[in-house]
């Protein structure tokens, strides 16, 4: 099999939430197989910081700053990159939060906050990303779901809820751009070594569980995402949509 299945020299990658965590690996990963780097968070300086640290090693990379529940913001900057010639062949929807509270005990405002972030932007930025994608005949859509995207768990419903959404949206995205040379696919993490597991990775209880649970008995590192993304942004993938790949140590796979 030839490598240059898996060449994303030419192509252009914006990866939301990629200043940090997963994202920012999953970039990394699209750089170094030759993609141009559209690098995405909240914050200047968090982006700045982490495009800088990109160049230096060699990528090719600049900063898009937005919001992922803006859809303003998230309109101007594809507006923008249209007015550099610049087309977003790959999107990977990577931007989440995680927000832990007993669905008794939760408001509704903290419900839709974490919808928003972790799966209407999705569809925002993905119709964003579709309709400059349709007339080009080809595109890669790569959506961020978890383990929660088919298995719930006590204390996270509103993520859980999103999750199991991108999953589906995956399959909507496939139902209607697959026709287009759209490829929508969902990766779903299990357990990684990220920001956002900090207080869980410092849990000695929880971290027990994980390393019991999960057969490969050890968390995720963020740089493992990495073959599953290339695979799915490249022409190797062109004939798969519609698919949720979960990267999990086996975890989804066993009582
Ligand atoms: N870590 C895991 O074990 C795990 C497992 C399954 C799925 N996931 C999913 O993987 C994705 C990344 O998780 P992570 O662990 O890498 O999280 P993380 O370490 O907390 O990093 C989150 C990234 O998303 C950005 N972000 C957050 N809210 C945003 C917003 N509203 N608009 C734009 N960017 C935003 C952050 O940028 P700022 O620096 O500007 O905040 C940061 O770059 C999420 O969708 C998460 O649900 C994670």
């Amino acid at each position: 099999m030839s490598t240059t299945l898996f060449d994303l020299s030419g192509r252009t990658a914006l990866i939301t939430g990629s200043s940090r965590g997963l994202g920012r690996a999953i970039a990394e990963g699209l750089g170094r197989a030759g993609a141009r780097l559209l690098i995405n968070g909240t914050t200047t300086v968090g982006v700045n910081a982490a495009v800088a640290e990109m160049q230096s090693s060699g990528l090719n990379a600049e900063g898009v700053v937005f919001n992922v529940t803006d859809e303003a913001a998230i309109v101007s900057a594809f507006n923008a990159l249209d007015a550099r010639d610049i087309a977003v062949d790959i999107l990977v929807n990577n931007a989440g939060i995680q927000f832990r509270k007993p669905m008794v005990d939760l408001d509704t405002a903290d419900w839709q906050r974490v919808i928003d972030v972790n799966l209407t932007s999705a569809f925002v930025i993905g119709r964003e990303a579709a309709r400059r994608m349709i007339p080009r005949g080809h595109g890669k859509i790569i959506n961020i779901g978890s383990l929660t995207s088919a298995l719930a768990r006590a204390t996270v419903a509103p993520y859980t809820v999103a999750k199991g959404g991108i999953k589906l949206l995956t399959q909507a995205m496939t139902a209607e751009w697959a026709i287009h040379g759209i490829q929508a696919n969902a990766i779903g993490p299990g357990y990684m070594l990220t920001d956002m597991n900090e207080a869980l990775i410092n849990n000695p209880d929880f971290d027990a569980w994980v390393k019991g649970r999960t057969p490969a008995k050890r968390w995720g590192k963020p740089e493992e995402l990495v073959g599953t993304a290339v695979f799915l942004a490249s022409s190797a993938s062109n004939y798969v949509s519609g698919q949720i790949i979960y990267v999990d140590g086996g975890m989804i796979s066993v009582l």
